[in-house]
């Protein structure tokens, strides 16, 4: 009796370690791998995913679903130390062809001590340079923090933990991200040819391999039926389907530039010698 009842406990106790661990078992059920992934469970049952970059390969997963409009939002822990040359990514796109969009949160590295940059873009018909770029008021590497993407018919917001860093808008006569469904990416990859201080510092393979952690995954998002078919969207959905920023969250905005914006698009006259792009003179 002591033994059966002992036996049964064990598989409860199996029971529901499996049921919590299924529940956050986003990597292989959302995503297709490539490259070096790793895939762990934290003491929590959260699954969390390693990219890892070696001279040979760095590594990404690609969701199975492509979706039109939604809430993307991952937690990320960066690359301790030297990062310089290392990109690091979180970001919708809608493929690789001419004419593509795609809304970026990428982390370009640097040396040990150095910041490292957050570049937010958004690309539509494969116009891509609409660049805000923003260091961080918190070392990324140090702990986990939350990455968002909200992407609806009216604007394209970045978040970073509860702080809206940016918000895109939709004018009607402006190219944007608004037709395309498009697919959730993270990848890890050597970009020493532009990330870092424009490329003058240089992957070091003697500081290799390069690890980035991911956790929590969550698509609050729709998906397309098909030709014209409407969208199949979750329960909920106004949540992010009509939003935009009140005055506080500009207010956020306004505080992320004056004290962290490291490149503006709509301040490089130096790109832009014919005139800013459209949406740089409207609010
Ligand atoms: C790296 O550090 C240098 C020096 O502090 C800084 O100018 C640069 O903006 C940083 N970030 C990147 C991505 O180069």
């Amino acid at each position: 009796m002591a033994l059966a009842r002992r036996v049964l406990s064990v598989a409860v106790a199996v029971a529901l370690l499996a049921a919590s661990a299924s529940a956050d078992s986003w990597l292989y059920e959302k995503f297709t791998t490539d490259g070096n992934v790793r895939a762990d469970y934290n003491s929590q049952g959260q699954q969390v995913t390693s990219l890892i970059l070696n001279q040979q390969s760095g590594g990404a997963f690609s969701s199975r679903q492509k979706y039109l409009y939604g809430e993307f939002s991952i937690q990320m822990k960066l690359i301790p130390r030297n990062s310089a040359g290392t990109v690091t990514s979180f970001y919708l796109t809608s493929g690789d062809g001419p004419g593509h969009d795609e809304i970026d949160m990428e982390f370009m590295g640097n040396s040990s001590g150095q910041p490292v940059v957050l570049n937010t873009n958004v690309w539509a018909n494969g116009d891509g340079k609409k660049e805000h770029q923003f260091y961080l008021w918190f070392d990324p590497s140090a702990d986990y923090h939350t990455y968002t993407i909200i992407w609806n018919d009216k604007n394209v917001i970045f978040k970073v933990d509860d702080l809206f860093i940016r918000s895109f808008k939709r004018y009607a006569d402006l190219p944007y991200p608004g037709g395309k469904p498009m697919s959730v990416h993270a990848t890890l990859w050597d970009g020493s040819y532009w990330a870092t201080q424009q490329g003058k510092v240089k992957v070091d393979w003697a500081d290799s391999p390069f690890v980035v952690s991911y956790r929590g995954y969550n698509a609050d998002a729709c998906t397309p039926n098909g030709d014209g078919r409407p969208l199949s969207c979750p329960a909920g959905t106004d949540r992010w389907m009509n939003r935009q920023l009140n005055t506080a969250e500009w207010g956020t905005v306004a505080w992320a530039k004056k004290n962290y914006m490291h490149y503006d698009y709509c301040e490089d006259g130096w790109r832009f010698p014919k005139g800013f792009p459209a949406e740089c003179s409207r609010h």
